[in-house]
């Protein structure tokens, strides 16, 4: 009985102990060795045939041999966690030394690069940032820019209208001037950056939509004087600390006087080259005061009030920095050209 006894230790520990042995397998032994039908089961049955000494012994060494085995069998368990928990962490292991894997960042279209500079620029002289819708009314584009209906001026800027003649695609961001106007009370000091539209064709110069960026002061005692100061200001801080600015005489319905504005041309420093075509000048923007009739349309007293506004497109500003010849480059999404900025 007794040599029954540890011949059934002896292979059961030797199974549970197996390299290949699972948790499968493990439970398969269990049942094998202590289930209801199991053999030290078996032999713990056969007890009543053994002789009254004989018990004792017996019974002591079954309670052992049952013992042995469930500690084996814990003990497998545990390791086999063991190696399985281990086989995760190697699996998961994170190698921070491994180089990462760089993702490809795109780059800042060039008229979204003009207009953050000059964004700073006016912000750095306390003007903020104005928007308007690009589908307007006919009101805030025109008539409240004193542009009536059959006014010729509408001509050089024939647009696109949505319905047949109160709403647009704004064709300036002007129509952002009488739009804060109509809000706020001076002091007003506001750029407004934005798309515009306007039914030229396509070639290397016109394009039906391109950018804008407007500016608009109003306050007490407003003059040419200043215009000029903050238009040098930043012709210098855009174009470099040697540059001179020009006026010259012009007409536009919303501004008296009104001036075209030019730069001295930041390649040949006035003399004369091909980018100012032989000019020494180049034209960037247009400006003046505010018309008395716009400030009163929009509620602002002329007589109390002064004040001066500018407009300047940004692809224009665009191509002068960066010497790009086609306005249709900035629309057309190459990556050779949107890389180069
Ligand atoms: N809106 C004018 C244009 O599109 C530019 C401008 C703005 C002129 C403000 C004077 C004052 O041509």
């Amino acid at each position: 009985m007794k040599e029954k006894l540890n011949s059934i230790r002896q292979s059961a520990l030797e199974q549970i102990n197996q390299r290949d042995t699972d948790n499968a397998k493990l439970e398969e032994i269990r049942v094998k060795y202590l289930g209801k039908k199991g053999e030290l089961t078996a032999v713990l049955r056969g007890m009543g045939q053994l002789a009254p000494e004989e018990r004792p012994v017996i019974g002591q060494t079954a309670n052992e041999v049952r013992e042995d085995i469930e500690k084996a069998i814990a003990e497998k368990k545990q390791s086999l966690a063991a190696a399985a928990l281990e086989l995760k962490l190697k699996d998961e292991k994170l190698d921070v030394t491994v180089p990462g894997k760089k993702s490809k960042i795109g780059h800042i279209h060039p008229l979204t690069l003009v207009q953050r500079e000059l964004e700073d620029v006016f912000i750095g002289m306390g003007f903020s940032i104005a928007e308007g819708p690009e589908v307007e009314y006919d009101y805030y584009n025109f008539q409240a820019l004193n542009i009536p209906e059959n006014h010729p001026a509408r001509d050089t800027q024939d647009t696109f209208y949505i319905t047949d003649d109160k709403i647009l695609l704004r064709s300036q961001t002007s129509s952002v001037q009488a739009r804060v106007m109509e809000k706020q009370k001076p002091p007003i000091r506001i750029i407004s950056p934005g798309r515009v539209y306007r039914s030229d064709a396509m070639d290397a110069t016109h394009s039906p939509l391109f950018h804008q960026m407007e500016g608009l002061a109003v306050d007490e005692g407003i003059t040419m004087g200043d215009l000029k100061g903050m238009l040098e200001t930043f012709a210098k801080t855009e174009f470099g600390e040697d540059t001179k600015i020009r006026f010259r005489p012009h007409h536009f319905p919303f501004t008296e006087p009104s001036a075209e504005v030019d730069i001295s041309c930041f390649m040949c420093g006035g003399k004369g080259c091909r980018l100012c075509k032989g000019e020494g000048w180049i034209e960037i923007l247009g400006a003046g005061m505010v018309h008395p009739n716009v400030l009163s349309m929009c509620g602002i007293d002329p007589e109390k009030y002064s004040g001066f506004a500018f407009g300047m497109g940004l692809e224009r500003i665009a191509m002068l920095k960066y010497h790009i010849d086609d306005i249709r480059m900035f629309y057309e999404n190459d990556v050779r050209f949107i890389e180069q900025f």
